[in-house]
């Protein structure tokens, strides 16, 4: 059986990837920070259906803490053969308003959490001679987005990373891919509020945010067996937002 870790899986779209991938024949790995009670639960209502599921705590951003995460998984499970990095934070500010902390701030969860997971993963995953990353980064990181200036970047470094280390990894049998989504209806989108969301739907030619099951959906084809020969890619669930 195999095993698979997802960044922030206590809440929105990490949560619903779980929850569609227990459905499969998987071991999941349930990483939060702040909400142990939601992944806790999550953990509890995936056991009730006699399926394997283990909640760790590990703020993504500290290597110490990501190497402590995947040494339990070691003990326990060997290792991770397909790691989802989903944990991700956004706000809304002008770019002169963003100061320095912020910067620091999402370029440490977005892109630094990242680099740690990837890491603490690869030793495993190169042993074997297989395994899949896929990154959830944002359409922000391939057309950028007005007043999310630090977002926009923190994902574009991610789909660059992904399409550079699907090449060096490929040689190894690891692939790496992206999903890059429009609007979800998370909490993370609910933040900008119920008139700027009227806005949002506006402009997406399918005329509303996608769910989170869409997007798990998607995510259980592109780290599953029959999504052999993908790798570098960056695939957009979108609803026409953009078109490249
Ligand atoms: N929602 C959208 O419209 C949208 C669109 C495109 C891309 N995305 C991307 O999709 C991913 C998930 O977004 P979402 O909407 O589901 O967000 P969300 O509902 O705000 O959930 C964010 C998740 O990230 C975790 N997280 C944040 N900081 C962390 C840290 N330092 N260490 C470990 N986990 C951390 C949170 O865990 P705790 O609560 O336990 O701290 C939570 O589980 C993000 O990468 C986001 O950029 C979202």
């Amino acid at each position: 059986m195999k095993t698979v870790l997802i960044t922030g899986s206590s809440r929105g779209i990490g949560a619903e990837i779980a929850r569609r991938l227990s459905m499969e024949d998987y071991r999941i790995i349930i990483n939060y920070n702040k909400s142990e009670k939601e992944a806790k639960a999550l953990e509890k209502e995936i056991r009730n259906r006699h399926k394997d599921a283990l909640a760790i705590k590990a703020d993504i951003t500290k290597s110490d803490e990501v190497e402590k995460m995947f040494d339990e998984v070691k003990k326990r499970f060997k290792g991770v053969d397909i790691l989802i990095n989903n944990a991700g934070i956004s706000s809304y500010k002008l770019f002169q308003d963003i100061d320095e902390e912020s910067w620091d701030e999402i370029f440490d969860v977005n892109v630094k959490g990242v680099y740690n997971c990837i890491h603490a993963a690869l030793p495993y995953m190169l042993d074997k001679k297989s395994g899949k990353i896929l990154n959830m980064t944002s359409i922000w990181g391939i057309v950028g987005g007005s007043m999310e200036c630090h977002y926009s970047a923190t994902k574009g470094a991610i789909n660059a990373l992904t399409k550079a280390l699907a090449q060096e990894l490929g040689y190894s049998g690891i692939t790496v891919n992206a999903v890059a989504p429009g609007a979800v209806d998370t909490t993370m989108t609910n933040e900008i509020g119920e008139e700027n969301l009227c806005v949002l739907s506006e402009d997406i030619p399918m005329g509303r945010l996608a769910t989170t099951t869409e997007i798990a959906e998607l995510v259980s084809f592109m780290v599953s067996d029959k999504n052999s020969y993908m790798t570098g890619q960056i695939i957009s669930p979108n609803g026409g937002m953009i078109v490249y």
